[in-house]
């Protein structure tokens, strides 16, 4: 399917798939939407080892803005990013995170972000650990092995199939006990679809454009 880069309303790259109209993040910026939803909802919950997945691993935003806070932090991050269809270099080199996130001296840690090899665990620094899967969502057979989930899969309307039950039991399973999943999205039938497995969910202030995001957590009494 036919990508392409484009700018968003803060600056920052996202890609556009025009044929379906949707984007792997906000059009009203991307890299503010990450920060809101994964880092201010998600990651600020922790403030030790955390072991994050990622649902769409897509251009690494999530994972690079994680590692960048992992450092200004002093936080272990063991992360690991799922993925069906990796970008490829000519989009990698039309992603601006760097320059935009102003982290230069951490350039090379983008660059090892793609070019590290895929299902091995990666040491990117000495806090941040990258796993990255080329692996189909309804595939993963994790087992209360993480604490975080950033769901960031394309909206309901393009995969209604990653929004259901059967998705959102493979999340549940896949976190510990008290883990917590984020996500940009707040339709109804997507929530209710976390309460059927399990799930107790606050709904949350959304990102710059729009009104309320989820959070999910795996609390067992
Ligand atoms: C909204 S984009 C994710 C954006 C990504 N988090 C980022 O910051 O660039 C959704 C991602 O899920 C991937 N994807 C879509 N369907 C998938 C599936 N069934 N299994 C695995 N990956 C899938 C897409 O290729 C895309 O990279």
């Amino acid at each position: 399917m036919k990508r392409e880069i484009i700018i968003t309303a803060d600056g920052s790259t996202s890609i556009n798939l025009p044929e379906l109209n949707e984007q792997y993040h906000s059009k009203k910026g991307a890299i503010q939407e990450a920060y809101h939803v994964f880092i201010r909802m998600g990651l600020d919950l922790f403030s030790e080892n955390v072991s994050v997945l990622e649902i769409g691993f897509g251009t690494g935003l999530n994972a690079y803005i994680t590692f960048l806070e992992s450092e200004r932090r002093n936080m272990t991050v063991n992360y690991t990013g799922v993925e069906a269809y990796p970008v490829i270099p000519e989009e990698i080199a039309g992603l601006n995170y760097v320059s935009q996130l102003k982290a230069e001296v951490h350039r090379q840690a983008f660059v090892d972000f793609h070019s590290s090899e895929w299902e091995k665990k990666q040491t990117i620094s000495d806090k941040f650990f990258l796993t990255k899967r080329k692996q189909f969502f309804n595939d993963m057979v994790d087992d209360n092995a993480h604490d975080l989930i950033y769901y960031d899969a394309f909206g309901s309307g393009v995969q209604p199939e990653l929004w259901g039950e059967e998705i959102f039991a493979i999340m549940y399973k896949a976190l510990k006990q008290n883990g917590v999943l984020v996500t940009y999205a707040a339709k109804g039938s997507a929530r209710r679809a976390m309460v059927a497995v399990g799930f107790t969910i606050e709904r949350l202030e959304g990102p710059p454009g729009k009104r309320e995001m989820l959070r999910a957590r795996k609390i067992i009494e």
